[in-house]
């Protein structure tokens, strides 16, 4: 499909067997795959689009389907080993005794809270700078939603901002390690434990991620991920997961994913049904083994924009990320920071010349219109708002070519370039 461009295999991603060797975790040691069709000139330049999943995945058609086709003869489509055997590599990865396999990143959020019995009375912290499942699930098991601010280089919850949100009726933390960087989690836990609080980490961006060595998804009571096909484990499909070191805690997880069903057809909660399909987790498997050569291609485009953006001397017209010292980004997306009201034009810019972009996210969370009745209204947590006016996202997935980046800082260099001399 894309003969043109170098396959993962080029960058350095093997083909290994599926038998072969469980990964280990390097530590210690859109919803739109792509946005580029949208764009209105045509400037007789190759399109980049913000995420190219076909391409990612198109070296491990063989094996994907070698893996579909295992499942398919077993007809164990759902409890089959490869889920029990997935469970096993994430844990493993992710520096935790147990995982608990489900059927999305949405619905690990929920479960970890229905296991936590948390419900009406309760109040939960978390981001408003985030994808809506953080908050829906809290909603949706009638605990109270309380947003707070973020902190304006990491983009992920501030602990001051938690401390100063805490009540009597607080009953967890559900920090967000946004765009695959980990919210600050010695800080977090820590007034989780001052106060008596459940940590709740949303993974979901983050697999792979560490903090001060030490993996994301490890720190709190429970860990969520998800396998939504843009994330940077993605599956062909939904999927997610659990991680925690508790091991009643992972049975309770277990039991509010299977409908509360203890034994067969004797239901001790009303649980839901939430399943990793075995399917996917058969893909899963194929494709974790590459997933710390591609978090190394992530982190090596993320090195080259932050190389080709200095050298266009575009550094004060955009605000860079930046990764905290001592942790492990692992770059499910790139932000920029494009101040002074210019980001949408940028943005058109951009779709213009054939360059994917998107906005994660354009609307905070305490000023969509269903989370109103809380009663949060504009100026309530402004860096939450000024990031979701000034934020844009770049491409970066694992198989993005040197050329591609190229193009990407060309055309956002022109902008700049235009701008001037227009107002000039
Ligand atoms: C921060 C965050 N939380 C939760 C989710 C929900 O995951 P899923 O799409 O697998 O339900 C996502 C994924 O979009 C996410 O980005």
């Amino acid at each position: 499909m894309h003969k043109d461009r170098p396959l993962a295999a080029t960058i350095g991603c093997a083909s290994p067997n599926r038998e072969v060797s469980q990964p280990v975790h390097p530590l210690i040691s859109a919803k739109t795959m792509s946005n580029s069709s949208e764009s209105a000139a045509n400037t007789n330049q190759p399109s980049v689009p913000l995420l190219d999943v076909s391409r990612d995945n198109q070296p491990l058609r063989e094996e994907m389907l070698a893996a579909v086709a295992d499942v398919y003869d077993s007809g164990r489509f759902l409890h089959g080993p490869d889920v029990t055997e997935l469970e096993r590599e994430i844990a493993a990865y992710s520096h935790t005794e147990h995982a608990v396999g489900c059927a999305s990143g949405s619905d690990a959020l929920l479960l970890a809270l229905m296991a936590m019995e948390i419900g009406a009375g309760d109040e939960v912290i978390l981001p408003s700078f985030t994808f809506f499942a953080t908050a829906s699930a809290v909603w949706r098991l009638g605990a109270k939603i309380v947003f707070a601010d973020i902190d304006p280089v990491s983009y992920n919850i501030d602990p001051a901002a938690i401390e100063a949100a805490v009540t009597p009726r607080t009953k967890a933390i559900l920090p967000v390690h946004l765009f695959g960087q980990c919210a600050d989690m010695p800080a977090i836990c820590a007034i989780a434990q001052k106060h008596g609080l459940r940590v709740i980490e949303d993974a979901a961006q983050a697999i792979g991620a560490a903090y001060e060595g030490r993996a994301a998804g490890s720190w709190g009571d429970v860990g969520c991920i998800s396998f939504y096909p843009t994330k940077n484990l993605g599956g062909c499909g939904d999927g997610g997961m659990l991680t925690t070191n508790d091991g009643e805690f992972a049975q309770q997880l277990r039991l509010y994913a299977s409908h509360g069903m203890q034994p067969r057809y004797y239901h001790q909660v009303v649980g839901i049904n939430s399943r990793l399909d075995t399917i996917q987790a058969a893909m899963l498997r194929v494709k974790l083994q590459h997933l710390d050569c591609w978090t190394e291609a992530r982190q090596k485009n993320a090195a080259r924009y932050g190389q080709l953006l200095l050298e266009a001397g575009l550094t004060d017209q955009l605000q860079l990320p930046a990764s905290h010292p001592g942790s492990r980004h692992v770059w499910n997306q790139y932000s920029v920071r494009v101040p002074d009201g210019q980001r949408d034009a940028l943005r058109t810019w951009l779709a213009e010349g054939q360059v994917g972009s998107e906005i994660y996210y354009p609307v905070p969370l305490h000023l969509q219109v269903c989370f109103e009745s809380l009663g949060y209204s504009k100026g309530s947590l402004p860096e939450s708002e000024r990031a979701a006016e000034e934020i844009l996202n770049l491409p970066i997935f694992p198989g993005l070519t040197e050329a591609e980046q190229q193009r990407v800082v060309a055309r956002l260099s022109e902008f700049f370039t235009h701008r001037s001399a227009s107002a000039a």
